[in-house]
Parts: structure tokens; C-alpha cells; sequence
């Protein structure tokens, strides 16, 4: 069996990742730069000394912070699907930023770094993953509490339940009939679209994720809706010990 086999979504990310900027940008109509761009904002205030954007994939968010942080921040990417990883280190050739990123091949179910490692940690669009009918979520949010320095903070843009029944049900219709089945197409995986779909239509309200985030030893939750609350900007502070 081959390592991917052995991890389900390791190899459907495995699977998307030539099409998945691509997809992103199409069915976003281009808005999640923005909303990493908000989010990088977020990450950098305060100026941390080490930041980690974990589930990196294709590094946008990685690329946002390069850009904007400080010669002084260190910046890493970490994610576990090798061919999303290739893709983030491309890009930051591309821009001239490879050598501002260590880019790490790492679960997040076992971080490769000490206790209190980083100032700050920015996850975009993966907590998710990471949680939503996900056998280790307790790990994993565990260990993003572990690597987090006391007093430091966790960044998080994801998609969210719109309040309003009418927003939700368009937003849940999209997915359904138009972004499930074009995502399907066009990366020919319609299975893994399926699935997104689905951990989309079935994730958290904010207030739910941010109880969430409460219950992992996170205070301070701040929430910031996005587009009527389709997505969410979470932040918060991990407890001094
Ligand atoms: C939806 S993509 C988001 C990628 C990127 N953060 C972005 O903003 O586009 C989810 C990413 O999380 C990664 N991922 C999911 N579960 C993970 C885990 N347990 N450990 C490390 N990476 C994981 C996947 O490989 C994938 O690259």
C-alpha cells in the first residue's frame, strides 16, 4: 500500500492539487485572495517572530506573509501532500521569495516543531480538513495549541454558515449545483468535489467554531464574517500555561 493509501485525504489533495488554483479562483470569482490577504493582515499584527501557515497547499497565504512581514519574521509552510508543496515552492521562486520560506512536509496531526514554536499560526481553508468529521481532529487541534507559543495567536479563514436562511440556502445551492459539479469536471475528481461540497454545506457556524477553538485552550475568539458570512476570519489567544 502506498503512503498516500494509507491517509484518505492526503491523497484526494494529492489528487486536486494541479487544478486547485486554478478551481479557486474560478469559483471564488478570484474574492479568496482578499480574504488571505485579510487574513495575512491578521497573522502579522504584532509583529511575531516565527509564523507558520499550516496546510499551506499551493502557499498562497505563505506568499501573502513573505510579501508583507518583516526580514526578521520567519516564515514556514507546512502541509502533507508532497505535489501541493511543489507547487507552493514554485511560486515563491517565481516571486523571488524562496528564500524567505522554509517549506515543510509535515501532518498536522504530528508537528515536526518543539513546544511554543511560533508566535503566531495562520490556517486558510483547512481547518476544515482538519476537523469536520475528522477521526483526529482532537489531535490536531491539540497540537496546533502545542506548537503555538503561550500568548500567541491562531489566525483562521474559512467558509462559515451564513446567518440569514435565504443567504445559506443560495450559498448552499451554489456548491450543490454549480461548484460541486464544475470542480468535478474540471480537476476530474468528482468524488473529492463531492466531498468538499459536503464538508462545506456540513461545517460549523462561526459561533460554533469559535466554541470549538474555546474548547482546544484558545480565549480572546474574535470573529470577522466574510461575503454575509459564507467564510469567517476566527482569531484567538492561546492561554499562557
Ligand atoms: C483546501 S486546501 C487549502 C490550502 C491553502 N491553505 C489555501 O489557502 O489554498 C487544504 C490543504 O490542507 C492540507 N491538509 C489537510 N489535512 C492536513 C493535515 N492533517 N496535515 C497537513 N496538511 C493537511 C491539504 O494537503 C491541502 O493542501
Amino acid at each position: 500500500m502506498s503512503e498516500n493509501a494509507e491517509h484518505p485525504l492526503r491523497e484526494m489533495f494529492c489528487r486536486v492539487a494541479p487544478t486547485y488554483d486554478r478551481l479557486n479562483r474560478l469559483l471564488s470569482l478570484g474574492i479568496d485572495r482578499r480574504w488571505r490577504r485579510l487574513l495575512a493582515r491578521e497573522i502579522l499584527t504584532g509583529s511575531p517572530r516565527r509564523v507558520l501557515d499550516l496546510c499551506a497547499g499551493t502557499g498562497d497565504l505563505t506568499i501573502e506573509l513573505a510579501r508583507r512581514a518583516g526580514p526578521e519574521t520567519e516564515i514556514m509552510a507546512a502541509d502533507f501532500c508532497p505535489d501541493m508543496l511543489e507547487r507552493a515552492r514554485d511560486k515563491a521562486v517565481r516571486r523571488g521569495l524562496r528564500d524567505r520560506i522554509a517549506f515543510i512536509e509535515a501532518d498536522a496531526a504530528e508537528l515536526p516543531f518543539p513546544d511554543g514554536r511560533f508566535g503566531a499560526i495562520g490556517i486558510a481553508f483547512a481547518f476544515r480538513n482538519l476537523v469536520y468529521q475528522n477521526p483526529r481532529w482532537e489531535r490536531h487541534l491539540s497540537e496546533i495549541r502545542r506548537v503555538c507559543a503561550p500568548g500567541g495567536r491562531l489566525c483562521l479563514v474559512e467558509t462559515s454558515q451564513p446567518r440569514s436562511r435565504a443567504f445559506r440556502f443560495a450559498v448552499h445551492a451554489y456548491l450543490r449545483l454549480l461548484a460541486v459539479p464544475l470542480g468535478g469536471a474540471i480537476s476530474k475528481t468528482p468524488a473529492d468535489y463531492e466531498y468538499l461540497g459536503r464538508s462545506a454545506r456540513g461545517f460549523l457556524d462561526s459561533e460554533s467554531a469559535a466554541r470549538m477553538l474555546e474548547g482546544a485552550g484558545f480565549s480572546e475568539v474574535k470573529i470577522r464574517p466574510l461575503l454575509g458570512g459564507a467564510a469567517c476570519i476566527h482569531t484567538a489567544r492561546r492561554h499562557a500555561p
